[in-house]
């Protein structure tokens, strides 16, 4: 409950205010909005191996709504990647990595 409260402060500093009053959520529409951009990067780099909900897995992954990393050692990680999951410092901005570590703190019940 605490780490959601928290990812959405996060996320709402990171969209700014002007998406905050549409918090509707367009899951089925093609346009990613800006406040998805997380989920977003999720989808198209992540969820082959970890699956949509994290918990897939693939070459030995953690599931990541079990993972105990904090922000800054997640953060590392997908920037740097470890064993066979790749780094993505060179797919992504620091501001993608921001957003997509929000997103993966988001899973975790
Ligand atoms: C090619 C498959 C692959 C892709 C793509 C991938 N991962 Fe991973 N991920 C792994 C594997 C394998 C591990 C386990 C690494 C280890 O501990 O040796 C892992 C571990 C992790 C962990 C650590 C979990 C823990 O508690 O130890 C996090 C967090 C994570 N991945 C997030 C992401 C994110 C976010 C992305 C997208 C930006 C991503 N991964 C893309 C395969 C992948």
């Amino acid at each position: 409950m605490m780490r959601s409260i928290i990812f959405i402060a996060v996320l709402f500093a990171f969209v700014g205010c002007q998406e905050a009053a549409q918090k509707t959520p367009n899951a089925n529409t093609d346009v990613p909005s800006t406040d998805n951009i997380g989920a977003e990067i999720y989808k198209t780099k992540c969820a082959m191996c970890h699956g949509a909900d994290g918990n897939l897995g693939i070459g030995g992954a953690k599931k990541l709504t079990e993972s105990q990393l904090d922000l800054a050692a997640l953060k590392t990680q997908i920037t740097k990647g470890k064993g066979t999951m790749p780094p993505f410092e060179a797919q992504l901005s620091a501001e993608e990595i921001d957003a997509v570590a929000d997103f993966v703190m988001g899973l975790r019940k």
